[in-house]
């Protein structure tokens, strides 16, 4: 027997070897057996098969889907996992297969009656979500995200009573929810963010009390349950982006669990009170968890809600934009504090800001801007070691600015009045920091501040808007190696804007408009290849027309109005360039020449749409602690078109594409090849001696809304086609030579009598005239009323968008998901 007995052990060992060796990818491949049902794969084989097919040139799907074949064992195939034992399906998942198609109501997917987990995310599904759903009542995870589903969530959805995820996020649902959620007692995360859905939510919500995640960002609903004390497991609870009112759901404060709260962007109003504060000291709250709470853009009004910030493992509070009002009192910490982020910006704060803000010593950003804080900055910040980003703008801040805050690396303290700074002894020799700097609209007066000079890291300078005065000095040379963006408008710098540009390889924007600069302009930007605008405006500079600009690759706006430019735009055989404007504004300067007919030939980008591709987006914005190495970047707001008094533009559309040459001494023929920019949308050539006949090629220009011809010497008609210029809101023709009728286009015959006066022999006039018998205007009266006349708008340079106030705040709502977990 003994033989035979090791003989037997013998084989055992081989088939169990063998098992071992020809099942080995298999089983780590999936824990399943070589086993399948045949009505399981007749379902599955069904479901393949309401899908587009075509064996023969097999689509994508398909040939993810090849495995399905029954030449193979369906618990082996993608995305297929069978029970070990029954070899039921229980798990489906074909996320990111494109199936591409609505879900049959008799699908063969509503025979897989034991699945326990369905993924269907990115499936490029669309339709309704079936009723059948409700077949599958053995789900716990369902994960249908990523699609196009339309209409409302099946009341049958109640039936899957095991559900413990539910996944919805990023499709097209509406309505309400079906009250027979509430049959989903063993839910844990639900996640309907980015859908449609609106109207209440059912007040059965309240018995889903395991609820561990709920995420309804970005929705339409409107009124919460009101009792939500109930969630007694909840960690996660995001509102965010929705339409809901009322007040802040106080039972939900009082969960012990829960650590990341966001309310932001909704209309809640009230004051924010957990509890009754009334009854209970502050202590009271040591019990909660909360980690990050977002109450920005919403309606709240009160006082400073201290309270909140006792809570101990808080670092993150978001009450931005909201009507918060009266004096900021910190009170004090009993225990420490975690605090990391505190945004109070655009609400109604006043008084000063507390010493007993230094408490607060984990805080990395401080964000008090569009209040109404008053006096000095506190000596105690000083005391904030990790304080990074400090944003103070819009508030009626006073005195000196201390040194310290050199170390940071955001510091914006624009729209105050700070006067004067802190003489910086020794901070500078130390290692500083700061990448962007605000100073703009205070009451800085006095030189250029040499130790600004000495700031290494500096991407970022705003200075504009002050009474600086004397010249811009040379040292600030070494800092325009890592400077993005240098504006100095609006102040009283004079002499010459000195050549510190050789290194300035990632400027991308210049402006020192209005100062009372001279001299030339000069030569070393030509090394400044980011260079996206250039503003010069409003100076005494006396130069030739800097044709070698037009060799940057990236200038979208070059502003040189009202200096002493003269000279003509091009001597050949040089090249034209200037192939990526969007904007140029020469206006007021002694031009002149003669400008051949093919001269915009190479102006590209303004006949062109500026795609998507150049756009900012704010979802693009990284984590607000790296936004400084990222390629945002803006430029200071400033005004183009404007009705008299200066308009600044904050946002800018990129689209605005715009030509202002009025007011120089060009001469000859306006040139035929205008009529390439078609994306051109203002064209102001007035007040020049351009003459002969108007281009017809101007009637290509289909996007035009404003344009202006007046007070030059043109002859001959206007040409009809410009009648069909249905954009065109604003035109001026007066002061010329021009006869024949007025085109007859609708917008033609809205205009102002005055458009068109001065020019003896234009006929067609009597309807135009008749109603506006103002006198006539003299040429000074004329050009003054078109101006007033041009539309306001806004407009950008390139890439742009926010100015630093709003992006101080803006990104901040972002913050909340970015550095989680992407399916919220
Ligand atoms: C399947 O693909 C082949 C090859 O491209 C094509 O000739 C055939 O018409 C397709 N069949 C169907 C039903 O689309
Ligand atoms: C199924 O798989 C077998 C073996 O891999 C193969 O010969 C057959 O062509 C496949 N059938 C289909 C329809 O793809
Ligand atoms: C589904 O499959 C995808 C990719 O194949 C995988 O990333 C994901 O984790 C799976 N999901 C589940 C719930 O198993
Ligand atoms: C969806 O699937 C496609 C492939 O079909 C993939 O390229 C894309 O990144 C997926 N999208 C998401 C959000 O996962
Ligand atoms: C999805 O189907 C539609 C028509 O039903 C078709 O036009 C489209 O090209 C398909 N998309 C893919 C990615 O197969
Ligand atoms: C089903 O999903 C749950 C939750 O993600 C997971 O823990 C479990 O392993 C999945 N089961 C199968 C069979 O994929
Ligand atoms: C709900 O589930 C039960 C089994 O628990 C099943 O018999 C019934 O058909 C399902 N109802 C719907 C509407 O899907
Ligand atoms: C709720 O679940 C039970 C089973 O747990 C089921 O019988 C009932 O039909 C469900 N209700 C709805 C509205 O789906
Ligand atoms: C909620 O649960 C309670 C007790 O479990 C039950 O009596 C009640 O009917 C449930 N309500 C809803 C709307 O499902
Ligand atoms: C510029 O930096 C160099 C060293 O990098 C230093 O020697 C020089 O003094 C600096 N110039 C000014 C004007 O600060
Ligand atoms: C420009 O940079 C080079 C190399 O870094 C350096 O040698 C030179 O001094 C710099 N020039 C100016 C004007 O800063
Ligand atoms: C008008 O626009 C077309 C393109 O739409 C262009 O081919 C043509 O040259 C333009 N005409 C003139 C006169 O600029």
């Amino acid at each position: 027997m003994i033989p035979s007995q090791s003989c037997y052990f013998f084989s055992v060992v081989t088939l169990y070897f063998f098992f071992l060796v020809s099942f080995l990818p298999y089983t780590l491949a999936s824990p399943t057996f070589r086993y399948c049902r045949h009505d399981q794969r007749d379902a599955l084989l069904e479901f393949k098969h309401e899908f587009p097919v075509n064996e023969s040139n097999p689509i994508p799907y398909d040939a993810s889907l090849s495995s399905w074949n029954k030449s193979i064992d369906c618990c082996s195939w993608e995305g297929v996992t069978c029970h070990a034992k029954s070899g039921e399906v229980i798990s489906l998942n074909l996320s990111h297969v494109p199936l591409n198609n609505s879900v049959k109501p008799n699908s063969g997917l509503f025979k897989l009656q034991h699945l326990h987990n369905l993924t269907l995310s990115n499936c490029s599904l669309y339709g309704d979500i079936p009723s059948s759903l409700g077949n599958l009542f053995r789900l716990t995870l369902l994960d249908l995200s990523y699609n196009y589903f339309v209409g409302q969530v099946p009341p049958s959805i109640g039936n899957l009573s095991h559900l413990t995820i539910l996944d919805l996020w990023d499709n097209k649902l509406v309505g309400q929810l079906p009250a027979s959620i509430g049959n989903l007692t063993q839910l844990e995360y639900m996640i309907l963010s980015h859908n449609k859905f609106n109207g209440n939510i059912p007040f059965t919500f309240a018995n889903l009390t395991k609820l561990f995640v709920i995420s309804l960002y970005n929705n339409s609903f409107e009124t919460l349950p009101l009792d939500m004390s109930g969630f007694q497991n909840l960690d996660y609870f995001n509102v965010g982006a929705n339409s809901f009112s009322g007040t802040l759901p106080k039972s939900l404060f009082t969960i012990p669990s829960l650590r990341w709260v966001s309310f932001e962007g909704n209309m809640f109003k009230g004051p924010i009170e957990f509890r009754n504060m009334s009854s209970s000291s502050t202590t009271r709250l040591q019990y909660l968890n909360l980690v990050e709470l977002d109450l920005s853009f919403n309606n709240l009004n009160g006082s400073f809600p201290a309270f909140l910030l006792t809570i101990p493992t808080l670092q993150w509070v978001n009450l931005e934009g909201n009507q918060l009002k009266g004096p900021v009192d910190f009170g004090n910490m009993s225990s420490s504090s975690s605090l990391k982020f505190l945004n109070l910006a655009r609400n109604e704060f006043n008084g000063s800001i507390p010493e007993s803000v230094s408490q607060y010593h984990n805080l990395e950003e401080l964000h008090l801007s569009f209040n109404n804080f008053i006096g000095t900055i506190p000596r105690s910040l000083s005391k904030l070691a990790k304080l990074e980003y400090f944003c103070l703008e819009d508030n009626n801040m006073v005195g000196e600015v201390p040194s310290w805050l050199w170390r940071l690396t955001m510091v914006t303290l624009s729209n105050n009045s700070f006067n004067s700074f802190e003489e910086s002894s020794g901070v500078l020799d130390i290692e500083t920091q700061v990448q962007w700097l605000d100073l703009s609209s205070n009451s800085f007066q006095g030189p250029f501040p040499h130790w600004i000079c000495k700031l290494r890291s500096l991407e970022i300078l705003i200075m504009s808007n002050n009474r600086f005065n004397g010249s811009i000095p040379p040292c600030l040379s070494n800092a325009t190696v890592s400077l993005t963006d240098l504006l100095l408008r609006n102040n009283s710098f004079s002499g010459t804007l000195p050549d510190i540009f050789v290194n300035a390889t990632k400027l991308l924007s210049l402006d020192v408009s209005r100062n009372h600069l001279d001299g030339l302009l000069p030569k070393s930007l030509i090394h400044c290849k980011a260079m996206q605008l250039l503003n010069v405006r409003s100076n005494k500079i006396k130069d030739k027309f800097p044709s070698w600009l037009g060799s940057l690759p990236s200038l979208h706006v070059l502003i040189l109005r009202s200096n002493e430019f003269y000279g003509t735009l091009y001597q050949p055989p040089a090249s034209i360039g200037f192939q990526s404007l969007r904007v140029i504004d020469i206006s007021h300067n002694d031009l002149t020449g003669t400008l051949p007919s093919f001269y915009f030939s190479s102006w590209r980008e303004m006949s062109r749409l500026t795609g998507e591709d150049g756009n900012f987006r704010l979802s693009d914005v990284p984590y607000m602690g790296k936004v400084l190495n990222a390629t945002a970047f803006f430029v200071d707001s400033m005004e183009i078109v404007n009705k008299g008094v200066e308009t600044e533009f904050k946002r800018i559309n990129e689209d605005n594409k715009i030509i202002n040459f009025a007011g120089n001494r060009f001469s000859g023929n306006i040139p035929e090849s205008i009529g390439l920019l078609e994306e051109l949308r203002h064209l102001n050539l007035s007040s020049n001696v351009f003459s002969g006949n108007i281009p017809q090629s101007l009637a290509n220009l289909t996007k035009l809304e404003a344009l202006d011809l007046s007070q030059n010497q043109l002859s001959g008609q206007i040409p009809q086609e410009l009648g069909s210029l249905s954009f065109m809101s604003t035109m001026n023709f007066s002061y010329n030579f021009l006869e024949g009728p007025v085109p007859k286009g609708t917008q033609f015959q809205r205009q102002n009598c005055s458009s068109f006066m001065e020019n003896p022999k234009l006929n067609g006039l009597e309807e135009i005239c008749r109603e506006t018998r103002v006198p006539s205007p003299t040429p000074q009266e004329s050009k003054d009323l078109s101006e007033t006349e041009e539309q306001v708008i806004n407009w950008i340079a390139a890439g742009i968008a926010y100015g630093p106030g709003v992006f101080c705040g803006l990104v901040i709502g972002h913050i909340f998901l970015s550095h989680k977990h992407e399916w919220w």
